[in-house]
């Protein structure tokens, strides 16, 4: 290869990427001050623009991969204000749709110096004191929950790479061969995994990216409140081990997604031990609300799990992006992802054995996710986190409440922090026997419209063929009357709806209650 030397002396090398420590101040302390600004004034603004994406990919003017550089400061200023203008705001007092969190101030700060010292937490002594803090991180965050501190965990990106991360070490353990020689083939018998009906989609990737295919997955029946049907769990299991199945791993929910339900996690728990299954709780959303005092039994459940998937984006209200995985035998993690290449040299010694994340998860090179994670832990504590996600809930309660008292609308389910409801023009019946598909569409096409007006942002569910509208609030930023204010802004948005909407058959003294 041909070295072309741009550099007249490459002693005295200027890269032309590298700020130097003066001006990097001054870029710093700008951008610190435009985010101070940004968060003081957070309220004020709309939760979203409700821009289309083709009106936002024209703010970013001509797409061509620039042949020179500009300067940084001019950079900076129109990223913030391309970010401040034209985002969806997840840390705005009013923001209560899918499951992400106001992102904790101290969270912010803890990414810059992350990547600032930048270390490879892959292996220890890439990263000597961040493997050590990511460790502290694991321990407490299953101190926080009532897991076992001696489990083995690492930080991933979220929910979705936490339930895989505890999904492939269920798999290798659960196996009756060899798996990592054999492969899926290595025995005759399909391994199958249960979880209820209600269960987040991670569990459809799993199933069809890791070769299982999805005629592995059994999807239990749920109860009235949408809990897993034990029972019906059972029988399954007994019917695939006499098909000569091998069943391997039941999922429970702590928190489902749509609408916060806690699977009965002991009952879930005494049947993994009666079959020897592996028992995994997805608590992405819901496992830090074990850290309450009075939590119920379903939930602390958890603690008899196998492995926890729980993200830290979600209730402990960390920055995009941290999930974790808690296994609770670390050998299990090693067992499934330990591999020990010749150009490694991270072994260190035996009586002070480092910790090797490369070693526990699916990633190589890994980022510093665990400081923001620590520094929240840090700032607050646990009584910073019993205080918070209590309020939440009991924020989620009042909303039902203000809800259920309005002749428009009617509450569906509350549970943890989520609220479901849909809108009931008073003069129509909620039966589909006389009002057929038109309350599924009118809600649907609320949830859009108030998504779009910025005023306040919430999300759906789907419960027995009832499209409802879904406010989840994991937002330290809401207060009552925000959460008070909702009922008028979606009764007056779906009173206008309904005159554009209702179908002539359901005018006049039709489909009326
Ligand atoms: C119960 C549950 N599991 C898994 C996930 C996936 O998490 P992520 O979006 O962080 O991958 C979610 C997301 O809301 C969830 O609520």
């Amino acid at each position: 290869m041909n070295s072309i030397n741009h550099a007249p002396d490459l002693r005295t090398r200027e890269a032309p990427l590298d700020i130097g420590g003066e001006a990097f101040r001054k870029l710093g302390h700008q951008v610190v001050d435009d985010i101070a600004e940004f968060l003081d004034g957070l309220s004020q603004r709309p939760v979203t623009t409700g821009e289309s994406p083709q009106t936002v990919r024209k703010l970013l003017g001509a797409d061509t991969l620039p042949q020179r550089g500009s300067a940084p400061d001019a950079l900076l200023d129109e990223a913030a204000d391309l970010l401040f203008d034209h985002s969806l705001f997840n840390g705005h007092p009013r923001f209560w749709g899918y499951i992400t969190a106001s992102a904790a101030p101290i969270g912010m700060l803890a990414d810059l110096l992350a990547s600032a010292v930048n270390p490879n937490v892959g292996a220890a002594v890439l990263s000597p004191v961040a493997s050590e803090i990511e460790a502290q991180t694991v321990r407490w965050i299953a101190d926080l929950i009532g897991y076992p501190r001696t489990c083995g965990g690492l930080l991933v990106s979220g929910g979705n790479m936490a339930d895989f991360v505890c999904f492939l070490a269920a798999r290798k353990s659960k196996a009756a061969w060899d798996l990592k020689q054999e492969g899926l083939t290595g025995g005759n018998q399909r391994l199958v995994a249960y979880v209820s009906r209600e269960t987040h989609a991670w569990i459809n990737k799993a199933a069809e990216l890791f070769g299982m295919g999805a005629k592995s997955v059994r999807w239990i029946e749920t109860n009235a409140d949408q809990q897993m049907d034990t029972v019906a769990l059972e029988r399954q299991i007994v019917a695939d081990r006499a098909d000569n199945h091998l069943p391997f791993l039941v999922v429970g929910a702590a928190g489902t997604v749509s609408t916060g339900a806690i699977d009965p996690l002991p009952e879930i728990a005494a049947i993994c031990k009666r079959y020897d299954l592996w028992f995994h709780v997805d608590g992405a959303y819901g496992a830090p609300a074990a850290v309450l005092p009075g939590s119920p039994p379903e939930l602390l459940g958890l603690r008899e799990a196998d492995s926890i998937a729980l993200d830290p984006h979600k209730w402990l209200y960390s920055p995009l992006e941290a999930g974790c995985s808690l296994v609770r035998d670390p050998n299990h993690l090693l067992e499934t992802f330990s591999h020990h290449p010749a150009y490694y040299n991270f072994d260190g010694t035996q009586d002070d054995p480092p910790i090797n994340y490369h070693e526990y998860g699916l990633q190589n090179s890994r980022g510093f996710r665990a400081l923001k994670v620590w520094l929240g832990l840090r700032h607050v504590g646990r009584d910073g986190y019993i205080q918070m996600i209590g309020d939440d809930i009991a924020l989620s309660e009042a909303l039902s409440r203000a809800v259920g008292g309005c002749s428009e609308l009617q509450v569906v389910t509350q549970s943890l922090s989520i609220t479901t409801f849909r809108f009931i023009p008073p003069d129509l019946s909620d039966d589909p026997a006389v009002v057929g598909e038109y309350l599924n569409k009118l809600n649907e096409e609320l949830v859009n419209r108030l998504q779009a007006s910025g005023e306040a942002y919430i999300s759906n569910a789907v419960v027995d063929g009832k499209y409802l509208m879904r406010a989840c609030i994991v937002n330290f930023r809401t207060t009552l009357s925000d959460v008070e204010a909702l009922p008028e802004i979606v009764i007056r948005l779906g009173t206008t709806l309904d005159t554009e909407m209702r179908p002539e058959s359901l005018r006049s003294n039709r489909g009326i209650v």
